[in-house]
């Protein structure tokens, strides 16, 4: 008798801890979250606020960082940032471990264009106009970084940039809102994968909000006076997109707008961002920004700081400290309503629960998948995948390119040549403990593609800077041997990226100079331009045969140079920002508006809006490329020429491959609404399709038109087609276009 009482009580016991612990997995995220947000104190909440980064060069944590690690220990961190590596992360998590309440630390990182596989810029990417490609770009840097131990990246970086005297267009998707809201999907898709969670993802984070790509003067940092209409026409599309993407987080920016700091900014952060867009991650600051209001001289002190930037919604203090140091006071003067930090708390706490941290807080700390993923081949291959579709052919006399690969003597010459380490930008990940170095320079791809065929000389001609031309002698003397010369040239690595604006973006030093001695020779040359942002090269645009803008290609940037100039790919990729012919011409865009004294020609600069003493063109303009092969645009057809504001227009064309390559086009579908209640862009980017065609193949494409496509922001910041007469033009640039028609959105 006694036996099955005991075995009752022990189904009971089994029953309901299985019960238990099913009711537990199916609880909502929100329960979760009331789990453990009721255990905690003011101290702890607000220990949740706030990001510390790690000084990765101290290696016993307790003696070498031992206040970081009591203030963990007693829960006082949310989040640590550039702390890498599955040991390391453990190590700080174990500490985390040994809280009260064993809420895990979040690793965040900026893992802007790779970890440890460095791919190109992200300005270089988003040349390619691939959507696929750049999230996958994305994809594999999360891969990496989720084996390594981090959580969440702060990028993509979504801020339009128009001015490239402004050092943080490499890091972003260009000038156009359209595109650069396409790649910004994209880019949030390829780091989160299909769903928080997932052991090869990191939490993506959209910045800088808001504006900050129009500081004044391209000045970084430096304030941003712009319209509501700008704004939400242009500013905030690709933050916009970025929700829609579902990213978990959002950075301020530096900037303030219209006179109010982004940190502090209320309208931006909980009128549009979380009441509007209903965005439900967190919104973390950038570095020591909090504080930084102090500077903007919007606040007094570091408690009115915190009070501002909480009370504007911003959940996350990064390095400021002025979270840590203050809310609490702030909340027992009634100065900031502890539903606030409650509700920035939960938000965070979200955030660690779908990435599972609270199930296995070392879940993204396997050394044996780590080791795995930065040592995958296939990130590799796509990495050159993706360097070659960055590259921008801006030139092609004779068709000087593709080169043969059986060229008898090359002479490879430029400051860039034998480069490592530059060919990665401004944002590469230096992963601590690990070859992170592995780049193939652009010596070594030209020789592992022409073997031992080939003759290849060096000579390094001149340095980046400065104004030495003793290398000229020996660079003319390799030059005068070869059957080809490729001149490797542009800017370091450094010279473009946060901080570094600059008035005069003109190829640096001497090397414009060595182009044109070599030229002397008459041998043909075939310029390489690295940089991160456009340059000004005139005399290189004008006098090199053949030009390739190769930007920042990363760990393939050999290989892929290898590839494209002796044809194993052919160029498809399409400027995605304007190039001017000089800083003067700056800011310049291609859809800018036709004022009341339209400048249309250089034939005419009188009383136009144009600069006397300056082309009306840039130098190379937005959607520009070439090819090694050409294609012809034929056939255009609109299902109807008028829509009412339900109906679509079906417009198709015909594209063909003329030339002798296989090639990619990237056709580009352009609106100019003739006639508004607000003054419309000369020309909008509305679609594209990237389309690849065999020699002689023809395509036929097929673009929609719908009420969407017609929509802009009136004078009330509604958003509305007005019914009127549209131009639809197709172009292989924003300047050449090649099929016209006009259409009608009836009442
Ligand atoms: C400052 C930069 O503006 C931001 O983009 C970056 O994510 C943070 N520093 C963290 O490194």
């Amino acid at each position: 008798m006694k036996k099955i009482v005991l075995n009752i009580l022990f189904i009971i016991v089994v029953n309901t801890l299985f019960q238990l612990t099913a009711s537990a997995q199916t609880k909502s995220i929100s329960q979760k979250v009331d789990s453990v947000f009721n255990l905690m104190t003011l101290d702890e909440k607000i220990g949740q606020l706030n990001q510390y980064n790690d000084d990765w060069t101290a290696t016993d944590l307790l003696a070498i960082d031992n206040d970081k690690a009591i203030q963990i220990q007693k829960g006082q961190l949310g989040s640590l940032l550039n702390c890498m590596g599955t040991e390391r992360t453990r190590i700080w998590q174990k500490i985390a471990m040994q809280s009260r309440l064993k809420i895990p630390l979040l690793f965040g990182q900026d893992v802007i264009h790779g970890y440890k596989t460095t791919f190109p810029i992200p300005l270089a990417e988003a040349c390619s106009w691939d959507l696929e490609a750049i999230e996958l770009s994305a994809r594999i840097a999360a891969t990496e970084a989720s084996a390594s131990g981090i959580h969440w990246t702060f990028a993509p970086m979504v801020d339009i940039t128009r001015d490239p005297r402004w050092g943080r267009v490499m890091e972003g998707a260009g000038e156009d809102p359209y595109l650069a809201s396409k790649i910004a999907y994209a880019r949030v898709k390829g780091f989160q994968g299909d769903k928080p969670g997932e052991l090869n993802s990191i939490m993506a984070c959209a910045k800088h909000f808001a504006g900050y790509g129009a500081a004044i003067g391209g000045r970084d940092y430096n304030s941003v006076d712009m319209s509501e209409r700008l704004l939400w026409e242009v500013y905030l599309p690709p933050f916009k997109a970025a929700v829609d993407a579902k990213v978990s987080t959002f950075m301020t920016s530096f900037n303030d707008i219209n006179g109010v700091p982004s940190t502090g900014n209320k309208y931006l952060l909980r009128t549009i961002l979380k009441e509007q867009w209903g965005f439900n991650g967190y919104v973390v600051s950038d570095w020591g920004a909090v504080g930084e209001m102090i500077n903007h001289g919007n606040v007094k002190n570091e408690s009115e700081a915190a009070q501002c930037a909480i009370t504007a919604g911003c959940d996350m203090d990064m390095e400021s400290r002025n979270y840590k140091n203050n809310l609490a006071q702030l909340v027992n003067d009634g100065k900031v309503l502890i539903a606030l930090i409650d509700e920035a708390v939960k938000r965070i706490l979200q955030k660690k629960f779908e990435l599972g941290l609270f199930d296995d807080p070392f879940r993204f700390c396997s050394a044996e998948r780590e080791k795995r993923e930065l040592n995958n081949p296939e990130h590799t291959t796509a990495a050159r995948e993706m360097a070659c579709k960055s590259i921008v052919l801006l030139k092609n006399q004779n068709q000087l390119l593709p080169l043969s690969k059986n060229i008898k003597t090359i002479a490879f010459i430029g400051p860039l040549v034998k480069a490592v380490k530059q060919n990665k930008g401004f944002w590469d990940v230096e992963v601590p403990g690990l070859d992170s170095n592995y780049i193939v320079s652009q010596w070594a791809g030209i020789q592992n593609k022409v073997g031992n065929k080939t003759n290849l000389l060096y000579a390094k001609g001149c340095d980046i800077e400065g104004d030495n031309k003793n290398g000229f002698t020996e660079a003319l003397n390799i030059a005068r041997q070869a059957d080809v010369v490729i001149l490797s040239i542009g800017e370091r690595r450094d010279m473009t990226g946060e901080a570094k604006s600059r008035s005069n973006i003109n190829i640096p030093g001497v090397q414009e100079d060595l182009l044109k001695e070599l030229l002397t020779t008459g041998k043909p040359v075939v310029a390489l331009i690295n940089a991160g942002r456009p340059l000004v090269f005139n005399y290189t645009a004008d006098n090199a045969p053949a030009i390739l803008y190769t930007w920042w290609l990363g760990s393939e940037a050999g290989n892929a140079i290898a590839d494209v100039l002796f044809g194993d790919y052919n160029p498809s990729a399409k400027l995605v920002i304007t190039f001017p012919q000089s800083v003067g011409q700056l800011p310049i865009y291609y859809s800018h508006f036709n004022t009341g004294h339209p400048a249309v020609s250089d034939d005419n600069h009188s009383y136009n809006s144009s600069y006397t003493d300056l082309s009306i063109y840039p130098k190379f303009e937005f959607g520009y490329g070439l090819s090694y092969t050409s294609f012809q645009y034929s056939n255009l057809k609109l299902s109807k020429k008028k829509m009412t504001k339900d109906e679509q227009i079906e417009v198709s064309l015909t594209i063909t491959n003329t030339g002798k390559y296989n090639g990619e086009e990237i056709v580009q579908l352009y609106i100019r609404d003739l006639v508004g209640s607000i003054v419309r862009p000369v020309k909008d980017l509305k679609d594209f399709n990237k389309i690849p065609l065999k020699i002689g193949e023809s395509k036929n494409i097929r673009f929609i038109i719908d009420k969407e496509k017609l929509s802009f922001y009136n004078q009330q910041l509604q958003w509305i087609a007005e019914p009127g007469e549209f131009e639809l033009m197709i172009g292989a640039s924003s300047r050449d276009i090649r099929l016209q028609d006009n259409f009608e959105l009836l009442e």
